[in-house]
């Protein structure tokens, strides 16, 4: 199997202006879990190995592997400057460690550095593969204004979070599990089992991402715990709280979705709240619910090993620290 990570060291951006270029250094260095890269991959292993179609299907994934892995680095550098998030991977923020005018500028030149890797899928495959692409880039940008505007809004349902997470956060998971399919080789079936595999598991990654803002240790998750009960997020937890609440707990909530400048008594009183709710509890009953509808499209897919890293995926992803 390809080491993700020794073929993003191996990416140079030794090069000048330093400026432009040492922020995506420290970025991709930073490490994370490389989750987009490595489903394209398993997802390549799992048609190559279902019928070897092309032996050298899994290394030919490895360009747009490593477009899907900058392109995610990219938005994270300006989600962190949307969302004033001083801390990611443990590390102080690009915008916080330079300023946001680099984090803005670096972020431009990975989205194009993103596409540069992907122009090394083979030619009869990049067609196809870029449609993909620039859908799903076009999704996050989408999900990301919707995540901004719901921030401001007082009437969000949780159908129309789910929308913005679908469009944020899961059409990159379901891309790189149908591009790295279909670069080895799968058939439209197995195209849109993966990519609905990729949904599922990107809709319960992101409400594990939504509890581990108020839950997660920041040791191990290496972000800021309380920035979304800070900026007002319509996260599933705020959401579910609104929802499920009596009325004297949603006075108290709504109260404090006004107060925006007392952010440490605000997070202990908000999670508070939850606590009371018990809305950890039900995101975890939907963050189920999608890794068992995730675990259900693995069964049109050929079933070797590959197959199996992908069940364990789902399982672990849902129940993640980091
Ligand atoms: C962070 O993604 C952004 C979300 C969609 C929640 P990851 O949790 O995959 O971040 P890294 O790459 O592992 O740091
Ligand atoms: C992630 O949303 C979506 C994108 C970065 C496109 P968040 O804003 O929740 O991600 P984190 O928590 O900052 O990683
Ligand atoms: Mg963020
Ligand atoms: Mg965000
Ligand atoms: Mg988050």
């Amino acid at each position: 199997m390809i080491d993700i990570n020794k073929a993003i060291e191996s990416l140079n951006w030794n090069k000048e202006p330093r400026g432009l270029y040492e922020p995506i250094e420290y970025a991709l260095a930073a490490g994370g879990k490389r989750i987009r890269p490595t489903l394209a991959l398993i997802a390549a292993d799992t048609i190559v190995n279902g019928g070897l179609i092309n032996g050298d299907a899994i290394e030919q994934t490895l360009p747009a592997a490593l477009a899907l892995e900058v392109f995610h680095n990219f938005t994270l550098l300006h989600d962190d400057v949307m969302d004033k998030a001083p801390i990611r991977r443990g590390q102080p923020t690009v915008h916080v460690k330079w300023n946001e005018n680099t984090a803005i500028l670096s972020g431009d030149q990975m989205l194009i550095e993103a596409y540069k890797l992907l122009s090394g899928v083979p030619d009869d495959k990049l067609p196809q593969v870029l449609k993909w692409f620039n859908e799903m880039a076009t999704g996050v940008c989408e999900g990301q204004q919707l995540d901004v505007d719901f921030e401001h809004m007082s009437q969000v349902s949780i159908e129309d979070y789910m929308h913005m997470i679908e469009l944020k956060t899961s059409v990159l998971l379901a891309n790189a599990m149908r591009i790295g399919g279909y670069i080895a080789g799968a058939t439209p079936v197995q195209q849109e089992a993966l990519y609905q595999y990729g949904l599922h598991i990107g809709l319960a990654f992101q409400i594990q991402d939504d509890t581990l803002d108020v839950y997660g240790d920041p040791k191990t998750f290496g972000k800021a715990i309380g920035g979304d009960i800070c900026a007002n997020k319509k996260t599933f937890l705020l959401l579910t709280a609104l929802e499920t609440a009596d009325a004297e707990s949603k006075a108290e909530l709504l109260g404090w979705l006004m107060a925006n400048d007392r952010n440490e008594e605000k997070i202990a009183a908000v999670t508070a709240i939850y606590n009371r709710l018990g809305v950890r509890q039900a995101a975890e009953v939907t963050m189920e619910e999608h890794t068992a509808l995730a675990l259900a499209q693995l069964d049109k897919l050929p079933q070797n090993a590959a197959t199996e890293s992908l069940r364990l995926l789902a399982e672990q992803l849902a129940n993640r620290k980091s």
